[in-house]
């Protein structure tokens, strides 16, 4: 029999290309997401886009914090494993609406915890984040790296790690995957999801890509004076397919390897990438001139940062397959097949 998977949060960007993939693999797959950053039109694609699989996807509106909306989920499901990406994720937001984001991150983890334990659901895959890193002293960041979170954002991630780690240690039932994703960028090479940020966005790549469409006029790069290559700010992109199969991988490990605890993994693919370099990548793969203002460093950013990927390949047996120019041209076809997104065209100011 297919084995189950709920997927908090899986109408959003990381989600929905993580759905398809375990659609595929043959899993089934319950979602349920609040659409607080999403739209269900994501969650009707995917189910599309799985072809004869698609039948084994079903959706709820839901928050997460509605416990009784989930006992109700549990009721109806017996669930093999959890995938939990439902969370808010914007840090400027964050440093606004502290108790936002405790509340709608934390509160919500501890309930979606305290109902999988009384459904007897231990296996948990949790989305966690290169920001716990902070501004790393040595390169590349590996899984024991020094923890230390620089805005609310990032306390959420790091103080839910810490829940999960001792939830695991009062109970070594439970097993944990702690994935911190590096950068994730791109969409999926059919073009028909992607990610669709609501209002202006923070994340470098779908700014860039909405300048190539013409919904915003230039890219404002923040600070060319790192001690990096080209004195901008280097991550770790890492394409979100290849994230995608990163939880495929986890879950795996979870069926297959019974002496899993509670462990961290980077889902990086290892290489750091320079802003500029970004810009012309995507300048090369959608033939559009991306026009800049260069101004000073944002509040809480770190210089580098990119990956220790050994853990990974290691113990997961996963590896990024994907390098920038699929990451841009990926995101540049999704794009122009979507120029608003899943939406409809802002009205003119
Ligand atoms: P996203 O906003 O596209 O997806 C998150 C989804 O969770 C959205 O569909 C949203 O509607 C839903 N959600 C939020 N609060 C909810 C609640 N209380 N109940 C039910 N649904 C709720 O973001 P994403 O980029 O897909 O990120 C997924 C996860 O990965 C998040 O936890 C995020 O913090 C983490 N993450 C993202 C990045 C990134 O750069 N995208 C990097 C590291 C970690
Ligand atoms: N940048 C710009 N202009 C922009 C947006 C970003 O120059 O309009 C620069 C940033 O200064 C940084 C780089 O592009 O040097 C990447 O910035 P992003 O905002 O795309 O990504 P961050 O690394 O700052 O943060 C992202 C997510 C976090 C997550 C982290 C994991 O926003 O939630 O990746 O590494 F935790």
């Amino acid at each position: 029999m297919a084995r189950r998977v709920l997927v908090t949060g899986g109408a959003g960007y990381i989600g929905s290309h993580t759905v398809l993939q375990l659609l595929r693999e043959g899993f089934y797959v319950v979602v349920v997401d609040n659409l607080d950053n999403s739209s269900e039109v994501a969650v009707q694609r995917v189910a599309e886009l799985a072809g004869g699989f698609g039948k084994n996807l079903a959706f709820h509106r839901i928050d997460i914090q509605d416990k009784e909306a989930l006992e109700k989920v549990f009721h109806t499901t017996k669930f093999d494993a959890v995938i939990h990406f439902a969370g808010l994720k914007a840090v400027g937001e964050s440093v606004q609406k502290p108790l936002l984001y405790y509340k709608n991150n934390i509160i919500g983890t501890i309930t979606l915890l305290e109902v999988m334990a009384a459904h007897g659901c231990k296996k948990l895959v949790f989305s966690s984040s290169a920001t716990v890193y902070g501004w790393p002293k040595h390169l590349p960041c590996t899984e024991e790296s020094p923890l230390h979170a620089m805005n609310p954002y990032g306390r959420t991630k790091l103080m839910i790690e810490e829940i999960c780690r001792d939830v695991h240690h009062a109970d070594n039932d439970w097993k944990i995957m702690l994935l911190r994703y590096f950068n994730p960028v791109g969409a999926h090479p059919s073009g028909h999801i992607g990610e669709d940020p609501r209002g202006i966005p923070n994340n470098l790549m779908p700014f860039i890509q909405q300048v190539a469409v013409g919904r915003r006029p230039s890219l404002t790069i923040f600070g060319t004076d790192y001690s990096t290559k080209d004195g901008t700010g280097v991550r770790d992109y890492i394409h979100v397919v290849d994230l995608a199969d990163g939880h495929i991988a986890a879950l795996k490990k979870f069926f297959d390897d019974p002496t899993t605890g509670c462990e961290a993994y980077n889902l990086g693919t290892g290489k750091g990438t320079s802003v500029f370099e970004m810009v012309t990548a995507f300048e090369k793969a959608s033939g559009k001139k991306i026009p800049l203002i260069l101004t000073a460093r944002r509040p809480g950013d770190a210089e580098t940062l990119y990956a220790g990927t050994a853990k990974a390949e290691k113990e997961l047996k996963w590896k990024a397959k994907y390098g920038i120019e699929e990451m841009c041209r990926d995101q540049w076809n999704w794009a122009i097949k979507n120029p608003w997104g899943y939406g409809l065209p802002e009205p003119p100011n």
